[in-house]
């Protein structure tokens, strides 16, 4: 079977691992402070707090800006249910946007007609991990006094190209950043996720919810400690990452640049096949730009109601595919929020097709997907 998706761990990993078992220091401690150190020269972003997952990494941004009740989020449909879910466990309202037919990515006219008076925070997600028009939704949030918290789940790795030419890595500039190292991510931490900011003072508390609301155990634990007088300032949550999860994490991060241009590369063939005249009118490509993209999925647009079709002519070939996503406002939970004009994701949302991309997928089993598709339309 070839998987839509597979992580990428070996011996580095797990030699790591040893050396964290070795230490009977298995939550959090100095792995997580080296993978956070590790992070924030990466990106070259001032701050980096490592979380349990990225889901959480969202709630604690979320969380920090204190929503009453009826403020509102603005995030597309288009995005994984734990973008909706975590604004509404911080106490927001989500208000869904569309998304531009080309990318995907948040579409911002429509976002701009949807920023009201209750509107507090804006959320783009960077689909694929194309980086979204931060320089334009970055003065839009000043404009209106908004806070962008990034989903850039699947962009851990991608850079923005500014119009004046400077180029910097997505978490390095914005005001709040949340990635995701899930199993199936650029780079994984088997599960985990993190924030980055430039703003010392947001990344202290997201410090302390992340551990309960106590004040000093992070600094303690960073050198696998607890301190056992402390005074718990706030209401926080155990979302912090473990020792085991960081030493995977640390070792991934060597090897980031790698998995990013191999992701690159089988990309830029899927491309190249898929632009045969033989898929005109069946298929359609989305636009990418690959010198801004850690690239996390490939997808495609099947048209002509084929979708399913092609799922299961697919599986019965031994390749799986996927949909990222059904859209959040057609999930039941989501039924009373406000989600007009969604006119693209409506349009797209029985079109879109995720194929295998992941770095050990070879060149002969991209040859061979794209010469099933084939197959399957010369049958059908
Ligand atoms: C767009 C998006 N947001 C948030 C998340 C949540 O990340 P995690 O699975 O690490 O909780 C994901 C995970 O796939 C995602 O794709």
């Amino acid at each position: 079977m070839i998987q839509v998706s597979k992580p990428f761990m070996g011996a580095a990993e797990l030699n790591e691992v040893g050396k964290v078992f070795q230490t009977g220091w298995l939550g959090m401690g100095s792995w997580v402070k080296e993978f956070e150190d590790k992070i924030c020269s990466y990106i070259q972003s001032k701050e980096c707090i490592a979380v349990n997952t990225g889901t959480n990494a969202l709630h604690l941004a979320f969380d920090i800006l204190d929503f009453k009740a009826g403020d509102e989020v603005i995030v597309p449909s288009l995005t994984f249910i734990a973008t909706i879910q975590s604004i509404i466990q911080a106490g927001g309202t989500p208000v869904f946007c569309d998304v531009e037919e080309s990318t995907l990515n948040l579409k911002i006219t429509d976002l701009k007609q949807k920023i009201t008076s209750k509107t507090k925070a804006i959320v783009p997600v960077h689909y694929r991990g194309l980086p979204c028009n931060m320089e334009e939704l970055l003065s839009l949030a000043d404009k209106h006094g908004l806070v962008v918290v990034e989903d850039a789940a699947h962009a851990f790795g991608s850079s923005y190209h500014f119009s004046n030419g400077s180029i910097a890595k997505i978490g390095s500039f914005g005001h709040l950043t949340c990635f995701s190292f899930d199993p199936i991510k650029v780079i994984t931490c088997g599960e985990g996720g993190a924030v980055c900011t430039n703003n010392h003072e947001w990344a202290e508390r997201i410090r302390k919810k992340r551990i309960l609301g106590i004040d000093k155990d992070t600094w303690s634990r960073y050198k696998n400690e607890r301190s056992w007088f402390y005074d718990v300032v706030e209401r926080g949550y155990r979302h912090h990452m473990s020792n085991i999860n960081a030493a995977i994490g640390c070792k991934q991060l060597e090897q980031i640049d790698n998995f990013i241009n191999r992701r690159q590369e089988i990309c830029k063939k899927y491309d190249e096949k898929i632009s045969d005249s033989f898929f005109n009118g069946r298929l359609e490509l989305l636009h990418s730009d690959y010198n801004q993209m850690a690239v996390f999925t490939y997808i495609v647009r099947v048209l002509n109601d084929d979708r399913s079709k092609l799922m299961d002519y697919l599986k019965s070939k031994e390749v799986s595919t996927g949909i990222n996503y059904i859209p959040c406002h057609t999930q039941s939970i989501c039924k009373n929020y406000r989600s007009e004009n969604l006119i693209t994701t409506n349009k797209i949302a029985n079109e879109i097709l995720t194929l295998p991309l992941y770095f050990g997928l070879l060149d002969q089993e991209v040859d061979s997907v794209v010469k099933l598709i084939r197959n399957f339309y010369e049958t059908n």
